[in-house]
C-alpha cells in the first residue's frame, strides 16, 4: 500500500504542465496524500513569536480565519488573544498562508478553478499528543472527516497542511486503507436518518445546513471507526512523518487519517462539489451510493 504521492515543488506559485497537474489531480482523487517535502511556509522575523500557545484564547483548539471579511473589510479571526497590532500581524501571517495555499491548488488542480471555494484557514499551535478528549473528538484515531454541526451534503473537503514546527519535530500521521475498503466493512452497520430528524436539527440550529442521508452515514462511519480499537490497531495503515518545511494536500473526507503527534501547523480548507472532480466516482458520496444500491 502506498498512500503517498511525492512532488518536488518548491514554490507556492509553481508552473506545472498539463500532464503534471493531471497526474496530481488523479493521485489526489484516488485517495493519495500529495506530499511536497520541499515547500516550507517561511515566517517573517516578526512572526516567529507566534510559535507559542500563548496566542490561543485557550477555549478553541485552533486559531481560525474565515474567508468572509467583516464590515470594515478585515477577515474574521477566532480563537486568538493579543493586542490589536499583534492580532493584525497574526491575521496577516495566516492570510499569507491562505493566499499561498490558493495559488498552490490553482497550479496543481487547474480543472477545479471555477468551482473550488475557499473555506477556513486554521493555525494549530498545540501539541497533538496526549490531548484528552472524548473518543469522537480524538483525532489520534483513524477517521475520515465528518462534522456533526457542519453537514457537507457530499461536497468535498480538500485540505492543504504545512508543518511549521521550529524545533525539527515532525507531524506524525497514520494513513489508513482506501475509503471504499473501510466503507465495505462499516456501511452495513449504519442506519438511515429518521424522518423529520434533519429538518428538526436544522430548524433548532444544531446543524448549519440540512443534514442529508450522506452526512448521517459519514458521521456514523466516523464514530464507528473511532470506537473500534481493534480496527484502530489492526487495520491496514502506514505511519507518515511530515517534517517541518513539508506541505501536504489531501481529501480529508476520503483519506483515513490520524494525527499522532506534532505541534505548530497551518491548514487551509477548500470545498469542491463532487461533480467538479475529474473522476466523480471517487467521491465518498458516490462510493457510498453505489454500495447502498448493490447491498441495501
Ligand atoms: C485531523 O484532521 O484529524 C487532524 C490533523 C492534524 O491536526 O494534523
Ligand atoms: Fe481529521
Amino acid at each position: 500500500m502506498n498512500s503517498l504521492y511525492t512532488l518536488s515543488i518548491n514554490d507556492w506559485h509553481p508552473s506545472l504542465d498539463a500532464q503534471q497537474s493531471l497526474a496530481a489531480t488523479q493521485a489526489l482523487e484516488s485517495g493519495q496524500v500529495l506530499v511536497l517535502p520541499q515547500l516550507p511556509f517561511v515566517l517573517a522575523a516578526h512572526e516567529q513569536k507566534f510559535l507559542d500557545t500563548r496566542w490561543s484564547d485557550q477555549k478553541s483548539k485552533n486559531i481560525s480565519l474565515r474567508p468572509q471579511a467583516n464590515a470594515v473589510g478585515t477577515p474574521f479571526m477566532k480563537g486568538a488573544i493579543g493586542t490589536e497590532l499583534e492580532l493584525a500581524e497574526l491575521r496577516g501571517m495566516i492570510q499569507r498562508y491562505a493566499d499561498n495555499a490558493c495559488s498552490l491548488v490553482a497550479a496543481l488542480f487547474p480543472s477545479y478553478a471555477k468551482q473550488l471555494k475557499v473555506a477556513n484557514t486554521s493555525y494549530r499551535p498545540f501539541e497533538v499528543e496526549n490531548r484528552v478528549s472524548s473518543y469522537r473528538k480524538d483525532d489520534t484515531r483513524l477517521h475520515a472527516d465528518a462534522f456533526p454541526s457542519n453537514p457537507t451534503q457530499g461536497t468535498r473537503l480538500l485540505r492543504v497542511f504545512c508543518n511549521i514546527n521550529p524545533y525539527g519535530k515532525p507531524r506524525v500521521w497514520r494513513v489508513g486503507e482506501p475509503f471504499a475498503d473501510m466503507a465495505a466493512k462499516y456501511l452495513p452497520q449504519t442506519r438511515a436518518m429518521l424522518p423529520l430528524q434533519a429538518w428538526l436539527m436544522h430548524n433548532l440550529g444544531i446543524t448549519k445546513k440540512r443534514r442529508t442521508d450522506y452526512d448521517h452515514r459519514m458521521l456514523q462511519l466516523h464514530d464507528l471507526l473511532k470506537a473500534d480499537m481493534d480496527y484502530q490497531r489492526h487495520a491496514p495503515q502506514q505511519q507518515v512523518d511530515f517534517m517541518p518545511g513539508t506541505t501536504w494536500v489531501v481529501y480529508s473526507d476520503q483519506v483515513l487519517h490520524a494525527a499522532m503527534s506534532g505541534q505548530f501547523m497551518l491548514e487551509q480548507t477548500f470545498h469542491l462539489p463532487a461533480e467538479a472532480l475529474y473522476q466523480p466516482h471517487t467521491a465518498p458520496i458516490h462510493v457510498l451510493k453505489s454500495m447502498q444500491q448493490s447491498s441495501f
